[in-house]
């Protein structure tokens, strides 16, 4: 760290730094979601076994039943969330591989309350034949999500769409592709997005510091990313890296 602030001079030890702040930031956001999350496995058990039990009665109203199977199928949708919550927020190291598609499920599923209470609705087209990509898979997860989310922030009427594709390039490199039908961006905001702390969501709490995090983290794990907008007609940001080894 100290070394690559010598080398390169005060402007990079500057964007070290916010960035820095910024992963502290999400980090004590992961710490205390996880212990939230936590809090929520005992009751959401609770709920599970119980509507189990009432299920086992023999002469229950066909509609208590079809009530109750409701109830303990979305407990245990809560269950695979709050599992899947815990394994975000854990702290793992920097290395590792990631499978794309199963990286783009895992987020669609987190946002997919956000997207339904936007009306937005998201849908996928995936190729289940690439290879894994080299990219550690919480890195990934962060990348995907700041580029989801900001889809569905860009979205005002309840009729957008929010399309997420994976496929190989030409050059055998794995392309992840997020468009969105939102207002677009004029060429001048398109050249500022990926600067720190560059965000149009004043007073909405925006920092403008998540494209400026996903292209560092694109960067680090040797990939790249792109993005092609015009004003009124949406939006298409697209992350490329090698596949592994
Ligand atoms: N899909 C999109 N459609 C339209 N504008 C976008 C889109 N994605 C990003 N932008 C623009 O790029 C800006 C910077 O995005 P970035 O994610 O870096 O910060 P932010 O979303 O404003 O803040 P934060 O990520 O902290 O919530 C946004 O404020 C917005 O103006
Ligand atoms: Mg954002």
């Amino acid at each position: 760290m100290t070394v690559t602030a010598e080398i390169h001079g005060g402007a990079i030890s500057g964007e070290l730094f916010r960035q820095m702040a910024y992963n502290e930031k999400m980090a004590e956001l992961g710490r205390i979601s996880a212990g939230v999350v936590h809090e929520l496995n005992a009751p959401l058990s609770v709920i599970s076994s119980a509507s189990q039990m009432i299920l086992r009665e023999s002469d229950l109203p066909e509609f208590v039943r079809e009530m109750v199977a409701r109830i303990n199928s979305e407990a245990l949708r809560l269950s695979q969330l709050t599992r899947g919550l815990l394994s975000f927020s854990s702290h793992d190291d920097s290395g590792g591989e990631s499978d794309v598609n199963l990286t783009i499920a895992f987020v669609l599923d987190f946002v997919g309350f956000e997207a339904a209470q936007r009306g937005v609705t998201v849908s996928r087209r995936l190729d289940y034949r690439l290879p894994l990509v080299a990219v550690n898979g919480n890195a990934l997860k962060q990348m995907l999500l700041n580029i989801v989310m900001n889809a569905l922030q860009a979205m005002a009427d309840a009729s957008g769409t929010v399309l997420v594709e994976s496929s190989a390039t030409p050059e055998g490199r794995i392309r992840i592709a997020i468009s969105d039908s939102g207002p677009g961006m004029a060429p001048a905001t398109v050249s500022k997005i990926f600067e720190p702390y560059f965000t149009t969501k004043t007073g909405e709490g925006g920092t403008g510091l998540g494209l400026f995090v996903t292209r560092t983290l694109a960067e680090q794990y040797g990939g790249s990313i792109d993005v092609v907008s015009r004003p009124g007609e949406g939006a298409c940001f697209s992350i490329t890296f090698d596949a592994a080894e």
